[in-house]
């Protein structure tokens, strides 16, 4: 079933020049591109984006984090797109998080954990309308996908 997720590479990622490699890992996996900008997101939207953490201990800190510098947000398509994402991500806890996903290689404290991706298909729709008009989203195929002919069924 092919999804579009949001992924946001966090401040830390843009910080450490983790960019290229995020988008590389996404895009060797076989997902498309389908937006992408760079932003510098306000207090506002910081509080909508995580509203399901206001009140947690941690929750004045993100808002802190995630405003202190630019952040790069991007449209992510492909079959079971939300949790291929969290896989490649690994979990919250860079500590804990496996060799191989991009919180496991590159990080260590589970608040600087590199990049965000959606959470469910919900998740997603919210996120990506907060972040993107529809317009913003292109839609095109990559040659070579191999689950492309999902798209046609
Ligand atoms: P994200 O939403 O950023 O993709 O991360 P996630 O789903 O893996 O984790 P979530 O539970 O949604 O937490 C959001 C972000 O809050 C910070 N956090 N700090 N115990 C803590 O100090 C703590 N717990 C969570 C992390 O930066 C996490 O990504
Ligand atoms: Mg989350």
């Amino acid at each position: 079933m092919r999804e579009t997720s949001f992924v946001m590479i966090k401040p830390d990622g843009v910080q450490r020049g983790l960019v290229g490699e995020v988008i590389r890992r996404l895009e060797a996996k076989g997902l498309r591109l389908v937006a992408l900008k760079m932003l510098r997101i306000s207090r506002e939207m910081a509080e909508t984006h995580y509203r399901e953490h206001q009140g947690k201990p941690f929750y004045e800190g993100l808002m802190d984090f995630i405003t202190s510098g630019p952040v790069v947000a991007m449209a992510w398509r492909g079959p079971k797109a939300v949790s291929v994402i969290r896989k490649v991500m690994g979990p919250t806890d860079p500590a804990e998080a496996p060799p191989g996903t991009i919180r496991g290689d590159y990080g260590l404290d589970v608040g600087q954990n590199i990049v965000h991706g959606s959470d469910s298909p919900e998740s997603a729709q919210r996120e990506l309308d907060l972040f993107f008009s529809t317009e913003e989203l292109v839609d095109y195929t990559r040659s070579l996908e191999p689950w492309v002919a999902e798209d046609f069924k």
